[in-house]
């Protein structure tokens, strides 16, 4: 057995999909699944040149594979699982990571915003849960990582379609989980505060300073600090748990004002 981010945890011989796996939190998880010997397919939509960085980084040292699809639709969802189990025959673990991020208030906002965050964020989920199901029922095991976000319980303005579109991946994270536990298949969620990549680094540029402020640990997450968590819930250790959503946050959920505690 591997150990390196999973740590004594095993996801040795697994077979993974990572949606969004070209970039940020999703490349440091996939990455971080293939250290610890999971083959895995990395999947993006429309980015190529990160999908190019990715190969040439990991070719000749991991089981991997990059596909592009849109998982927004069920063709998307449909294709990324097909080309899985065509190279590997199974799917053991999916990480439902893929997703977009914007303000807009309510007032200025027009459909196609709101659709957009839930197509991308919530409806996605749906379609790959649904192809992966049949695949893990086989085989009576499964992992399902769903990507929520602390905007699904805390309110923010200028967030109310992202907010919702994450709520939403926490109830169906919730539903899914009881649903698919007879077929020995769990589903879990993370739920990243402030995380440093292409999504939030434009926010962390205009407000970073303000923002620190209200993290008890005083700094922003790394990919790495999700993608810890993430495989371990892909092991085999983590069997009994399910229907949790668990924050990755520096403590940001749980207290106001903890700049307190570093002025003192
Ligand atoms: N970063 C944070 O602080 C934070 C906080 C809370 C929650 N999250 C959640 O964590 C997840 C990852 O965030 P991140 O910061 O790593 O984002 P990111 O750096 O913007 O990367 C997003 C990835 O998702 C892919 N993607 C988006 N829509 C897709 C679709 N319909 N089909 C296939 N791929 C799609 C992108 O593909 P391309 O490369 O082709 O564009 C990209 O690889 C997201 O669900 C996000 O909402 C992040």
């Amino acid at each position: 057995m591997k150990e390196k981010a999973c740590g004594t945890f095993s996801v040795d011989g697994k077979v993974a999909v990572v949606t969004g796996g070209t970039r940020g939190i999703g490349l440091a998880i996939a990455t971080a699944l293939c250290e610890a010997g999971a083959a895995v397919t990395l999947n993006y939509r429309a980015n190529r040149e990160a999908a190019e960085q990715v190969k040439k980084k990991l070719t000749g040292r991991f089981d991997h594979q990059v596909v592009q699809s849109d998982v927004s639709t069920h063709e998307g969802a449909r294709k990324l699982v097909r080309a899985t189990v065509e190279k590997w025959g199974r799917v053991d673990i999916l990480v439902n990571n893929s997703g977009v991020f914007d303000f807009c208030f309510i007032e200025e906002m027009d459909e196609e915003f709101f659709d957009r965050m839930y197509r991308d964020n919530l409806k996605s989920i749906f379609f790959t849960t649904r192809e992966v199901i049949p695949e893990m029922k086989k085989r009576n095991f499964g992992r399902i990582i769903n990507a929520s976000s602390i905007s699904s319980h805390l309110a923010d303005c200028g967030l109310s379609a992202y907010g919702c579109s994450k709520a939403g991946v926490d109830m169906f994270t919730l539903i899914s989980s009881a649903e698919l536990a007879p077929y020995g298949i769990t589903v879990n969620a993370y739920s990243p505060g402030i995380v440093e990549t292409d999504m939030t680094r434009p926010m962390i540029r205009e407000r970073g300073k303000e923002q620190v402020k209200q993290i008890p640990l005083g700094r922003f997450g790394t990919p790495e600090d999700v993608a810890a968590l993430v495989c371990f819930l892909c092991s085999d250790q983590a069997g009994y748990i399910t229907g949790e959503i668990i924050g990755v946050d520096g403590g940001m959920f749980k207290v106001q004002n903890p700049y307190r505690a570093w002025q003192r």
